[in-house]
């Protein structure tokens, strides 16, 4: 167990969240290890809903400290606003460490998100324009501005400096926006994020390697997921980091012998949000029941989410990029009230059946989904709490998809609550 990654494997919202809080109660740590406040984690605890952005979900146990890892971009502002709403609704957030490694999203990072998507109008890629992507560029083109320089005031305006040396052009030459002045913007960062970040600004790695040296359970907890993934993701519609286990290791500065499981996070269904191919994507009733029941609108920015059947070909790629060992579903309870239920295990491209993603993505567009079709359950699914509270149709269906998956499932969500799941791989009949 001690170090244990939870990665999404369709486009997010998998509800990554929900296990990651259950799974906290054995981890004495939780690492944040990409992204930053595009994510959306919602937690439902005692009744009362949290949503989270950038605080990694372990923040509501007391027993568990939460790392902000140097992989994450971390806009200060959101930051100290999420803390204080924690703050003021009883959660302490003392405990909170950020790396100091980590880079910091600034309000130009945001505002050249916006400018960029506008200017690609019907290419937009439909980003949560929150300035991930300008954050992580700056940092690949060595202008980004790192958590540590808060620290060093003179590195700091010097570096803002550096920064809004090219921001300014873009903004002013590129996208005819009025420049943003260096001085004021340090002053402001300086004069509201300084002090109340201080105490968290941390070596992370340190941190997390004495944890692990200590023999503790640490959680790394993915944002977004894997099709969002920079590098194996449906490019160019996808999120500016790598969310897949492997992005663990850079992100929080592990080596990839210290992860001993990873836990893979799907949905009953498919969603995702913005643009961007997907081969099961539904445009009729059945989508607009699965949108409705399952309340898919982001977390964040309301957007709805596009909705499809659970696509077994996505999955047995998300099993090798990140070395699945087990599979936790989500939703099933959202499906309660189908006719039949469908899971896609092949494609049909061009008149073939191909059981790989395809690497060409112009294939991914051309592919139309071959499905298996089930009965549906018709039975509410939110207070089974065992493998044997299952109808017959809702265990095949499991089964099933456990069986062209390749991955055994050992956990399904039957509803929001804390409380509301099956441990699966107590059925007996897992498929690996
Ligand atoms: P960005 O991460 O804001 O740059 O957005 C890039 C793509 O990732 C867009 O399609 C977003 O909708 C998607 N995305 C980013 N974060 C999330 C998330 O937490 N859940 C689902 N989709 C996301």
């Amino acid at each position: 167990m001690p170090a244990t990654i939870v990665v999404g494997t369709q486009w997010g919202d998998e509800g990554k969240g929900k296990f990651t809080d259950l799974l906290a109660k054995e981890m004495a740590m939780v690492v944040r290890y990409q992204g930053g406040h595009n994510a959306g984690h919602t937690l439902v605890v005692n009744g009362e809903r949290f949503a989270l952005q950038l605080v990694p979900s372990g923040v509501l146990y007391e027993h568990i400290v939460p790392v902000i890892g140097n992989g994450v971009v971390v806009d200060p502002f959101v930051l100290l606003k999420e803390m204080a709403m924690l703050e003021s609704r009883g959660v302490d957030t003392s405990r909170i460490r950020v790396s100091g490694n980590a880079h910091l999203i600034m309000p130009y990072h945001q505002q050249l998100d916006a400018l960029h998507e506008r200017h690609l109008g019907k290419a937009k890629l439909g980003t949560t324009k929150r300035g991930i992507g300008p954050a992580y560029a700056d940092k690949s083109m060595r202008l980004g501005i790192r958590v540590q320089d808060l620290l060093d005031e003179e590195i700091f305006r010097a570096k803002i400096d550096a920064a809004l040396g090219h921001a300014n052009k873009v903004l002013t030459k590129v996208f005819n926006r009025l420049p943003i002045d260096p001085v004021q913007l340090a002053d402001r960062v300086l004069a509201e994020c300084l002090e109340p970040l201080r105490p968290h600004i941390s070596d992370s790695v340190n941190l997390i390697h004495e944890a692990l040296e200590a023999g503790q359970n640490v959680l790394f907890e993915g944002a977004q997921a894997t099709f969002l993934d920079l590098d194996h993701g449906t490019y160019p519609f996808v999120t500016s980091s790598n969310p897949i286990a492997g992005g663990a290791c850079a992100g929080a500065g592990i080596g990839p012998k210290h992860i001993d499981s990873v836990l893979g996070i799907a949905k009953a269904y498919v969603t995702r949000v913005g643009a961007g191919p997907f081969p099961t994507e539904l445009f009729d009733a059945d989508g607009e029941r699965m949108v409705e029941i399952g309340r898919e609108f982001g977390t964040n920015t309301g957007r709805r989410r596009r909705p499809g059947w659970f696509d077994a070909v996505m999955l047995r790629h998300a099993v090798r990029l990140n070395s699945l060992t087990e599979l936790a579903i989500t939703k099933l309870d959202v499906l309660d009230s189908f006719d039949t239920v469908k899971l896609c295990v092949a494609y049909d491209i061009d008149g073939r059946r191909v059981e790989h993603l395809p690497y060409h993505q112009s294939e991914l567009h051309r592919a139309t989904p071959i499905y298996e079709e089930f009965p549906g359950w018709k039975t509410d699914l939110t207070a089974a709490t065992e493998p044997s509270h299952l109808p017959r149709p809702a265990a095949n269906y499991l089964r099933r998809l456990e069986e062209q998956v390749g991955v055994p499932v050992s956990l399904v969500s039957t509803g929001p609550g804390r409380e509301q799941f099956i441990h699966w791989s107590a059925s007996g009949t897992n498929a690996a």
